[in-house]
């Protein structure tokens, strides 16, 4: 089959918006940074970078990011007022390829909220599209909550938008309502009864409240959209949003059936999953579709002997294809610097020599304590690594736990606070709970455990566990991440590094810096 233009899916990436917005997801300006960058070498075609009005830290980093692209338009959301829409610009139009995207909730929930009537409503989209598209030539024009919008309503929103000089028209499933059926017909109606829909592209936003995103985003493509917004991992608030790497595949793999290419460079897409699972502290769940740790392990004996005689018995993809390394070579205590360097290089890490020297420690510390270190172990070493930079006040330096059947259970602690050493002891209702009074005891402070979560790297006695932890402060909220083979004492780090987190955040958020009544929380 040959593939035309009008076969061209372009994949809008809003991991860094509509996925940061995401609960305990908030990532630092150098991870964002990294994430874009990582995004543009994938071949995404859009990215949408942040929403500029909601802090300081977001303009920053949109503006930050759209300096630094190179291929993708780099796109900043603002909703539909000149106050957005101007600082959204300030942000984006450093980029090669600048995007405005501004909103409006049009369906009847959405418009009580800045209680305007359908004629301020159609006013409004009318005056802020034409002033963003004075600012800018390619803007992007959502009808937030589109999928419960009366059809005539939406349809006129539409129009005005097209008419006021919106390049690309985006239908979100705000709220993961629409289905696969009633998602195709919407778009496709739209492009037959709407003025001008041929001058436009038409784009799919779909969240995933029941599971059907991926298939709703790829019907509204048989309908006619050729833009689809997703995040990767499917990160997004609530049950998040349409997952890039799954409807990308879907198109690589049935091919046959959805006739519809991207420029998304497939093998890369582990690695951008890895990295944004670390920075954002949202682990992948196991049986996730393509990046998922068990997406392409075959456990069962009669799987495995079709495995090995045809691999193709039981999959459908090859694990290269998404950026799997067919070999997973395992490492240990006698591997070197350059077998380290060159395994971490296939896992999508790059590093310096400096940083490989520091690596190479505590890889040598590990596969003393573990006789084998699998590819799962490194991202873990990785995570950690990064996680040291910013452990700048609070560092962990000796932990010893007593546990037994008999409560309480004790935790010798010493902790390294602003340069200087402290050592207690504290008991407490289980080692976890022990050790965090510790920490509490030497670095007294008030914030809510909202996550505390442990899994285990691999298998067997000897894994290692990675511990996440979820703190929350006056609305900030930070997560750490930690793996050791004692899970206390990756209990104990994790916590740390989430307070290490929370800490920069209270010093940085300075007065005013949030824009008063912008919340990520208005725009679903
Ligand atoms: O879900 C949604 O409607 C959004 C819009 C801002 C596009 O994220
Ligand atoms: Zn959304």
């Amino acid at each position: 089959m040959t593939q035309t233009d009008k076969d061209r899916v372009l994949i809008f990436d809003t991991t860094l918006r509509d996925g940061e917005q995401s609960p305990g997801a908030t990532m630092t300006h150098e991870e964002k940074l990294e994430i874009a960058g990582l995004l543009d070498e994938m071949g995404v075609d859009i990215i949408e970078a942040g929403f500029p009005i909601a802090s300081e830290g977001d303009f920053n980093a949109v503006s930050a990011i759209a300096k630094q692209a190179q291929n993708a338009v780099i796109c900043g959301l603002s909703r539909a007022n000149y106050k957005d829409i101007d600082r959204c610009w300030e942000a984006v139009k450093h980029a090669k390829r600048p995007r405005i995207h501004t909103f409006i909730g049009t369906s009847p929930l959405h418009r009580a909220i800045p209680n305007l009537t359908k004629e301020e409503m159609a006013e409004r989209i009318h005056d802020c599209v034409t002033h963003a598209r004075n600012l800018c030539d390619n803007v992007q024009w959502s009808s937030m909550d589109a999928t419960r919008t009366e059809w005539d309503f939406l349809k006129r929103t539409i129009d005005i938008a097209i008419k006021a000089g919106a390049t690309t028209i985006n239908i979100p499933d705000t709220v993961g309502y629409t289905a696969p059926v009633e998602s195709a017909d919407l778009i496709r109606r739209l492009i037959a009864e709407v003025d001008g829909a041929d001058e436009v592209v038409f784009a799919t936003h779909c969240h995933n409240d029941l599971g059907m995103a991926t298939a709703n985003s790829l019907a509204a493509v048989a309908g006619g959209a050729r833009q689809i917004e997703c995040t990767i991992n499917g990160l997004g608030e609530r049950a998040g949003n349409t997952a890039l790497e799954e409807v990308v595949m879907a198109m690589k793999v049935r091919h046959d059936i959805m006739p519809w290419h991207t420029g998304v460079d497939t093998t890369k897409i582990m690695n951008v999953s890895r990295r944004v699972a670390t920075v954002s502290g949202f682990q992948v769940q196991y049986n996730k579709a393509i990046v998922g740790k068990n997406a392409f392990a075959h456990e069962s004996g009669i799987h495995q002997d079709g495995m090995l005689k045809n691999a193709e018995t039981f999959e459908i993809m090859r694990p290269e294809d998404v950026g799997l390394s067919e070999t997973n070579i395992v490492m240990g205590k006698h591997s070197g610097r350059a077998a380290l360097r060159s395994k971490l290089k296939n896992l999508g890490y790059d590093l310096a020599d400096n940083q490989l020297n520091d690596v190479f420690v505590r890889f040598k510390a590990l596969a003393d304590r573990k006789k084998e270190v699998f590819d799962d172990d490194l991202v873990a070493l990785m995570r950690d690594s990064a996680v040291e930079a910013v452990n700048d006040r609070l560092q962990v330096k000796f932990l010893r736990v007593i546990c037994g059947t008999e409560a309480p259970q004790s935790a010798d602690l010493t902790m390294n606070v602003d340069g200087a050493d402290h050592q207690v002891t504290a008991t407490g209702d289980g080692p976890v709970d022990a050790t965090f009074k510790a920490i509490k005891k030497i670095f007294p402070h008030e914030v809510n455990l909202q996550l505390f979560q442990v899994h285990a790297v691999t298998e067997g006695t000897d894994a290692q566990a990675t511990v996440s932890v979820r703190l929350e402060e006056d609305g900030r909220i930070a997560t750490g991440q930690a793996a050791d083979t004692d899970t206390v004492v990756a209990s104990a780090k994790a916590y740390v590094t989430a307070l290490n987190r929370l800490l920069v955040r209270r010093e940085k958020s300075a007065p005013g810096a949030d824009v008063k009544g912008v919340s990520y929380k208005d725009v679903g």
